[in-house]
């Protein structure tokens, strides 16, 4: 009985060496193996924790107690939406109307300043989670551009999403004037799902680094490389949906000297996977979260 399992044992250790065997010598002779190796694991030097409209999972979004709290956490920018009201001041709201996230009803485009400044941007927050609810929360405004620059000056960074429509045509020349304005031009980048916005800013002012948003319905294994070649005459980087996307493409997408920065990454799981797929970094809800797998990730390293 025990000649037969010393048997079994040298049979399976055999194989076991005989596999890293063949790995190795593979992995040696041929460079494709080790190329699509580093595709699988290739962390980027510096990856970007942005907080996706704040600290938008802890308070309530786009609000500037989002703001504060992606500040205190040390997230390395806040991403916000914007849109134009029917005065043509851009406000910091992420729908097209004021529906879901205050307690008015009506379409930003047709609601002057002084009407949006009426409305309660915090108190949905507080009775849909009520784990992060605060009282302080309740009856916050929806800011203005303009006052998140005033308050938050040159202490963020900030990704400024221009939610484009065919009435906001505006848009671009109004949030590059107050760029100017706060002298922000190193502290501000923008993004749109809108090509047609992010080509007319690129002429308004090239200095400011611009991302593509795009969504994929399913992962993306690839993406057509005139594409890529089309968005580098306007933009540094593209912003996929994370479901979208994979290794490869990531590696592809970096090959072309494009940024990658996917969204919404708001799962450990999925941002370790990031993360080590070489992202250039995530927008997520959690930054706290997304700060603590950098760190995870460069302790491991250096066992
Ligand atoms: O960060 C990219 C993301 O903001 C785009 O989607 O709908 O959250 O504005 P959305
Ligand atoms: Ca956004």
């Amino acid at each position: 009985m025990a000649k037969v399992n010393i048997r079994k044992i040298y049979f399976i250790g055999i194989h076991v060496l005989l596999v890293i065997f063949v790995f190795t010598t593979l992995y040696v002779s041929f460079p494709w193996i080790r190329v699509k190796v580093k595709e699988i694991i290739d962390p980027a030097e510096r990856v970007y924790t942005i907080a996706h409209r704040g600290a938008s999972g802890y308070a309530p979004e786009n609000t500037m107690p989002a703001f504060a709290l992606a500040l205190d956490m040390k997230a390395d920018s806040v991403e916000l939406d914007i849109h134009l009201t029917k005065d043509g001041i851009p406000v910091i709201i992420h729908d097209d109307t004021v529906n879901r996230t205050t307690d008015g009803k009506g379409y930003v485009r047709n609601m002057t300043l002084q009407q949006i400044k009426q409305l309660d941007a915090g108190t949905w927050f507080n009775e849909a989670y009520p784990m992060f609810a605060r009282e302080s929360y309740a009856g916050i405004p929806v800011p203005t551009l303009e006052e998140v620059f005033e308050t938050f000056g040159k202490d963020l960074h900030y990704v400024l999403e221009i939610k484009a429509s065919k009435t906001d045509r505006m848009m671009e020349p109004v949030i590059n004037e107050l760029i100017t304005k706060y002298d922000l031009e190193d502290e501000v980048a923008i993004h749109s799902f809108s090509a047609s916005s992010l080509r007319r800013f690129h002429q308004i002012n090239p200095e400011i680094p611009l991302y593509q948003l795009i969504w994929y319905d399913n992962t993306a294994a690839r993406v057509s490389e005139s594409y890529l070649a089309d968005v580098k005459t306007y933009a540094v980087g593209i912003g996929p949906n994370f479901q979208g996307i994979s290794s490869a493409y990531v590696a592809q997408v970096k090959r072309s000297g494009l940024k990658v920065i996917p969204y919404t990454v708001n799962y450990q799981v999925n941002m370790d996977k990031a993360y080590m797929w070489g992202v250039d970094g995530v927008y997520t809800n959690y930054p706290d979260r997304f700060l603590e797998v950098i760190e995870t990730n460069r302790e491991n390293a250096n066992w």
